[in-house]
This record gives C-alpha cells, structure tokens and sequence, in this order.
C-alpha cells in the first residue's frame, strides 16, 4: 500500500488539473451506510430498493402524494436525510478539501447527497445526484435552500409556477443539464481523476471515468477502435475492486478506506510539495 500512496501523491502532484468523483463510500466513515456495499442500504433492503426506482414516477403522476410519502416520518426518506443532516465529515473529506485548499484539487463531482464535501470546506463541489439541502423547480430549474421554501401548501411551487421537488435526483430522473453540462467540462478538462468510494454503476456517473479514459464524441471512437487510451491518470481508492479496476479503465487501485487512504496521500503531496522536499 505505502508503494501506491507514493505514486498516487506524485501522480497528483505532477498533474495539473487533478479532480476527484465521490460516491457513498466516501461516508460510511460518518455513520452514512453506502447503497452496495456489504451492509449497504440496497444489499440489505431489497424493498426499500424497489420504491427507491418508483418514487419518480409518482413524483410525475401525484405531487402532493410524492411529497407526503418524502415528508411522512414512516417513510425512509424523511429518517435518512435527517441521518444525513446530523452525520459530520470524515477525515476522507476533510483530506479532499485540503488538497483544493493547496490548489492541487480543481473540483469534485459527487454523487452523495449529504453535503459532507461542503461541511469540510471543499468549495468547488458539484453534487451529481443534487443534494437534500435544495429544492429544484422542474420547469425553470431554479434551486432554493430548504429552509426558503414553505411545506405547507403540498406540492411547493416555484415563482413560475413549476412544481418544486427535492434537488435530490432518484433514479430514472434526468441529470439536470447544467450539472451534466458542468461534470462533462471538469472530466474533459482533467488530467487526473481519483475516484473514491463507489462501485461505479450508476448511469450516466459511471460513464465520467469512461470519458477520461477514452474521450467523448468522435475521439472515444477511434481511441475505443484502436484500444488507445488518453494520457488522464485515473487512481481509484476504494474497500474493493470495482468495474473501474477489472475493465482496465482506472490505472490503479488502492485498495482501503477513504478514511484512512486519503489523509495518508495527502501528507505525502505535501511532503513532495514542501519547498525543502529532500
Ligand atoms: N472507504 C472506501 N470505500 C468504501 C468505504 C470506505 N470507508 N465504504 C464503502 N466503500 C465502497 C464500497 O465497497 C462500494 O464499492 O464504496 C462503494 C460504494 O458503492 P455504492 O454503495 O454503490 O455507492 P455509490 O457508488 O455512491 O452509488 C451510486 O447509487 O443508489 C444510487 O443515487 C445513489 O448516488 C448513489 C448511486
């Protein structure tokens, strides 16, 4: 492991547009469980899987019933965001944030909707899945903080008119565009990508490593026909291989806890990064 911590911290290092993509592992080190790992909310509660891939559905068809199934203290939702807001940030992000504050880090595009990456200090943070601090309207895409916004006409609507829903994005929803818009840049301008704590197989987030790795349009063509890579260094640290590691598109794997992973890179970059490193 103290081989890989070296070369991801001089990979890092070396780079000049470094940018990190989150997922729920990056939080099971602050009393957020993850959705596949071993004790993960989806490994365990198949159910609770099965509503979480309809509750958009009802969203469109019934508003104010989607809404009263978010807001019901019976309901998962209404427990796990209140887990969320509670939960503190963990050294993984506490290491993350230190490294944007070097100005190594340009961005992270996550998918945890916790707001931890913020709660650190992280600045430049781009939450993929939105996040439970937010809600969005659905015609003109404006967000307002939770706490501007009144419940208690359901459902809550927009100043145009829209209807108002969490910014938390469920499954089958769009990415909303200036998030996809925004992600797609930051992954074409990178030339490095650390991915941490996540298995990699939610579309279209797990297509991000995909794009550094082959390009997009007609450069992924032709690199995928040739088998070419891009020269982007993609590091993955993370409790297990994921696709990412088997299909040869991250480099390595440094296999271990965010939590105790990334604390560990960090002191190294700035020991390379020290005017006096020997
Ligand atoms: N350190 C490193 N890796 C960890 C840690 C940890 N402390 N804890 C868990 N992991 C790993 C797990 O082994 C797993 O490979 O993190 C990964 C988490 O994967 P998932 O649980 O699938 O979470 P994620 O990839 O973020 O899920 C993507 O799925 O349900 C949707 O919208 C939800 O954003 C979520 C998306």
């Amino acid at each position: 492991m103290e081989g890989l911590i070296k070369q991801a911290a001089k990979d890092i290092a070396e780079r000049k547009y470094a940018i990190a993509l989150t997922g729920a592992g990056m939080s099971t080190e602050s009393s957020i469980p993850d959705f596949r790992g071993p004790k993960g909310i989806w490994t365990t509660n198949k159910k609770a899987e099965a509503e979480a891939y309809e509750i958009y559905g009802l969203f469109l068809k019934e508003p104010k019933a989607y809404w009263e199934k978010m807001l019901s203290s019976q309901g998962i939702y209404q427990r796990f965001y209140e887990e969320m807001r509670k939960a503190k940030p963990n050294t993984g992000h506490y290491a993350l944030a230190e490294l944007e504050r070097l100005g190594i880090l340009k961005y992270i595009i996550t998918q945890n909707i916790d707001g931890l990456h913020e709660k650190a200090g992280s600045r430049k943070v781009l939450e993929y899945h939105g996040g439970i601090y937010k809600l969005r309207c659905t015609s003109c895409g404006s967000r307002f903080g939770t706490e501007e916004v009144s419940l208690d006409e359901l459902p809550p609507r927009c100043q145009c008119g829209g209807i108002l829903k969490h910014d938390v994005v469920h499954f089958k929803e769009p990415i909303p565009s200036d998030v996809r818009e925004e992600s797609e840049e930051e992954v074409l301008r990178s030339d490095l990508m650390l991915i941490c704590g996540t298995s990699a197989v939610v579309y279209p987030f797990a297509e991000l490593p995909i794009m550094a790795r082959f390009g997009s349009g007609r450069l992924a063509s032709s690199l995928y026909a040739t088998g070419h890579k891009t020269n982007v260094k993609i590091l993955e640290v993370n409790a297990e291989p994921t696709s990412l590691t088997q299909e040869g598109v991250s480099d390595y794997l440094i296999q271990g806890k965010t939590g105790e992973v990334l604390p560990r890179i960090v002191e190294e970059v700035k020991r390379i990064y020290s005017p006096f490193a020997t």
